[in-house]
């Protein structure tokens, strides 16, 4: 199973930018697995309106996932959008409305418990939890993480802010849980590994800044060579498999005697 949550700290750093990102290139990067994005940034979502605007079905959303009697993998699927034909890059959108946030806590947890079952069917799962430490953030989600990553810019301020989330997510998540930080933008002042060191995590590749491949990614309308060699895409790759590759399980070890 593979359940990674991305986050921000402090202003708009990028983190629905770099899910998105994420969840084009997962399918290439991590070879045999699909991809599922929930949007679960509890101060509304900034995914519906662009999908609205390009014509996007929402699908039933976290919303319709809510309105289930029980949350189950199939439930889950039912109420995603494809961003893709070939069904490799899903979508479960969230809600407009920052009210909406506050019945969903069942929602969540339910979510966190079947995200085993929609892996088992080959769909690694990222969620988009918004600024960290809302009052009605997905906790459940957060909670179960295989890796929280704290999306920040390389600011002073930015990375403050960063190192206070990536100490209360250690404090609620507990001892032996990843969580790393995930830069975006260029050095301003420090570079990702220097952010990686203060932060005390491992370090990833930077995702830089790409407007043109943020805006189509926004837009649902990733498509052409261009976009998949964009500097954006071709760095979001890099991260996710370096994502994947912290989260796979380890091989079983041979028993004792095993040839
Ligand atoms: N890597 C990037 N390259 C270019 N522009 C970017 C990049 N990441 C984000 N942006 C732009 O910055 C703005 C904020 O991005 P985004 O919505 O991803 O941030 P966020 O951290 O999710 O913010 P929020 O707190 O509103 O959820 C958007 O206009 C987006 O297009
Ligand atoms: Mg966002």
């Amino acid at each position: 199973m593979s359940l990674t949550v991305l986050c921000s700290a402090s202003g708009a750093p990028g983190a629905t930018t770099a899910a998105l990102a994420l969840l084009w290139t997962w399918p290439q990067a991590v070879p045999g697995r699909r991809a599922l994005l929930v949007d679960a940034d509890p101060a509304g979502s900034s995914l519906l309106p662009h999908f609205l605007a390009a014509g996007i079905p929402a699908g039933g959303g976290v919303l319709g996932l809510a309105a289930e009697r029980g949350t189950s993998a199939d439930a889950v699927l039912r109420h995603a959008v494809s961003l893709d034909a070939g069904e490799e890059r899903l979508v479960l959108t969230g809600f407009a409305e920052p009210a909406q946030a506050r019945p969903l806590s069942a929602t969540w947890t339910g979510l966190a418990e079947v995200a085993r079952d929609v892996a088992a069917g080959g769909l690694d799962v990222l969620v988009d939890a918004g600024r960290i430490g809302h009052r009605w953030e997905p906790s459940p989600l957060i909670e179960a993480a295989d890796v929280v990553a704290v999306v920040t810019r390389s600011t002073l301020t930015a990375v403050t802010a960063a190192r206070s989330a990536l100490r209360s997510l250690r404090e609620s998540r507990g001892p032996g849980t990843k969580n790393t930080a995930l830069v975006v933008g260029r050095p301003d002042p420090y570079t990702a590994a220097e952010v990686a060191t203060a932060l005390e995590v491992d370090p990833l590749p930077a995702l830089p800044l790409d407007p043109a491949a943020a805006g189509a990614l926004a837009r649902g309308s990733g498509a052409g060579w261009r976009f998949a060699r964009s500097p954006l895409l071709r760095a979001a790759g890099d991260i996710a498999a370096s994502l994947a590759a912290q989260v796979q399980p380890l091989a079983p070890r041979p028993s004792v005697g095993a040839p």
